[in-house]
């Protein structure tokens, strides 16, 4: 609490921020969001994150509210503001306020909100013990590429893994595993690391390009494919990548322990490899 907040060009203390109930955000869910992780001040992997905010504007029609510049440099600025060490930045472009309308509305100015979450991302136990996913059912919208704010879908898997007593979900049309509630999914068998190809059917994660250029570059093996839950539960290891998770290990699959029950030594390399790379990378 307490925080400074970015909403439309003003820095506001976060009690003061106010959004029009006419916003088609809330009314429609029609915006898209990015989160990008803070190390030591710094930002993880801007660049990509801004790049793919500006695909997600372009395949909604949407206007972008500044440019790339100024997007850094708000995001900077909110880092100095809230003295913020580590943690993750939020931020959220809409189409705007206009009169509730489903036809998209013309000249509507978007919004742009961003603020702060200070929190303990490099030393997790999550990823010091691994996570336990169940298996659902993939039920979302068939645009996932695009990062929209309508996560209603995700968040009911969140609770369904609540309910089962374990951490997240992973989703599955068609037999293959899509991806985690809010991250991409991986297993490693047969010696390769396994993760669903770039499609319609996922968000494409600027965490999983980069682990993938990482693990490439340290001469493991990478099939972009997709999986089947099967496979995944006879896997040698699994994990997960995120902007606020990095790699995260998969302990345990609807019950059954993958591996040995205990994070794997690929996952474990790849995010030692991942966080002294995007430090190292930070800006
Ligand atoms: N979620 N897949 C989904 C469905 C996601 O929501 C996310 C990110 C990812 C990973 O993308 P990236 O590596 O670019 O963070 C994959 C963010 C962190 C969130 O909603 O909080």
């Amino acid at each position: 609490m307490g925080r400074i907040v970015y909403v439309n060009g003003e820095y506001v203390p976060e009690e003061e921020a106010r959004v029009s109930v006419f916003d088609r955000g809330f009314l429609f869910a029609d915006g898209v969001y990015e989160v990008t992780s803070v190390i030591g001040g710094r930002l993880v992997d801007f660049d990509g994150h801004a790049k793919r905010l500006w695909r997600s504007l372009g395949e909604l029609d949407m206007a972008a509210p500044v440019d790339e510049d100024e997007l850094l440099a708000i995001h900077r600025e909110l880092v100095a503001r809230n003295g913020l060490d580590e943690g993750l930045i939020y931020l959220q472009v809409t189409r705007g306020a206009a009169d509730r309308d489903f036809a998209w509305p013309e000249g509507a100015a978007p919004t742009l909100v961003l603020f702060t979450q200070a929190k303990g991302i490099v030393d997790s136990p999550a990823a010091e013990r691994g996570i336990r996913v169940i298996s659902i059912p993939d039920r979302r919208w068939g645009r996932r590429d695009i990062k929209t704010v309508q996560l209603l879908y995700p968040s009911m898997g969140k609770m369904m893994a609540k309910a089962a007593g374990v951490d997240d979900a992973w989703m599955v049309e068609d037999g293959a595993v899509t991806e985690g509630t809010s991250n991409n999914a991986y297993i490693v068998t047969g010696g390769k690391i396994v993760t669903r190809h770039l499609g319609e059917e996922i968000l494409h994660g600027i965490t999983r390009a980069a682990v993938l250029r990482f693990a490439r570059e340290a001469q493991m093996e990478v099939e972009e494919r997709a999986f089947t839950l099967d496979e995944a539960k006879a896997a040698d290891e699994a994990f997960v990548t995120s902007a606020s998770t990095f790699v995260t290990p998969v302990v345990e699959i609807d019950g059954a322990a993958v591996g040995n029950g205990a994070p794997g030594p690929v996952a474990r390399r790849l995010r030692e490899i991942y966080l002294d790379e995007s430090v190292k990378a930070a800006v």
